[in-house]
């Protein structure tokens, strides 16, 4: 097999922006995960997930803020890098940090050109809807896919008085509604929806032809996105729309508490781990 057949059989199983705007068009759900590593990267992309997002909620997670707004471009390319070596089919997104593109659309590019160039995402994510409309326009123009996100938006926890279910009322609903087309006016390949009412989510669903993917936003999304810590129960706490479907937070600590018996006792290593 020639080396162009091999990396375009290669390139068909990759997850692409036609490929998720296709899931869409045939109703197939598709499932996207945080991801902030290389380990959990390749067995994500291995189990199939489809996309993994490489979130600014690595501030919540990995280094333990109470928000997302400390995190720096820098970080979030650093991790980038890391998702992207362990990946092989899934599409991989970067989050745009809070500060990396309010400052002007030209900002925004300046950011999305990083995260692609030096980071290796295939797209990145970026909050808020109408506001941010001209910047999606501009990173579009430049080649580069995106991946909007509106209703509950974490970077605004300070304008929303914290983290509130968006979109309620009949103002609330429309805000998001029109939020969602600007995104999807100005060139957004997908959009997440995150905290809103259901019937909202299915209401914005039915309204755009990219595809929807929801957090907190009911089953009627075409995709589902989780934060990879509350999919596997490694933390202390678990919002009420989460399932979870591990609980490796539990089975860390035994591991830990076992092991730590083991040494205690001198029954760790034994022979069998020792060298001849
Ligand atoms: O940062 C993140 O993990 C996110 C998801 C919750 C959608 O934006």
């Amino acid at each position: 097999m020639s080396t162009v057949t091999t990396a375009s059989s290669q390139r068909e199983h990759r997850v692409t922006v036609r490929s998720l705007a296709a899931r869409k068009r045939r109703a197939e759900p598709f499932t996207m995960l945080t991801a902030y590593d290389f380990t959990f990267a390749r067995i994500f992309d291995e189990a199939g997930v489809d996309v993994l997002l490489v979130g600014d909620s690595l501030g919540n997670v990995v280094q333990g803020c109470d928000t997302t707004l400390p995190v720096t471009l820098d970080e979030v390319v650093y991790h980038t890098r890391l998702v992207a070596r362990g990946v092989r089919r899934a599409l991989v997104v970067a989050d745009m940090p809070f500060g990396s593109y309010q400052v002007g659309p030209e900002d925004a590019v300046r950011t999305a050109i990083r995260l692609v160039k030096e980071a290796g995402a295939h797209a990145v994510k970026l909050e808020g809807g109408r506001s941010v409309a001209e910047s999606i326009r501009r990173i579009v123009g430049a080649q580069i896919p995106v991946m909007a996100h509106v209703g509950l938006t974490p970077q605004s926890v300070n304008q929303m008085g914290g983290y509130r279910v968006q979109g309620r009322g009949d103002e609330g609903r429309q805000q998001v509604i029109e939020d969602a087309l600007a995104v999807q006016e100005a060139g957004a390949f997908a959009v997440v929806l995150e905290g809103i009412p259901e019937t909202l989510g299915r209401e914005v669903t039915q309204q755009l032809s990219i595809p929807t993917i929801g957090i907190g936003a009911g089953v009627h999304c075409d995709a589902q996105v989780l934060v990879m810590h509350d999919l596997l129960g490694l933390n202390d706490w678990t919002p009420s729309f989460v399932k979870q479907y591990a609980n490796l937070g539990a089975e860390t600590s035994k591991a830990a508490r076992a092991y730590i018996e083991d040494v205690t006792n001198r029954k760790f290593p034994a022979q069998e781990h020792a060298y001849r």
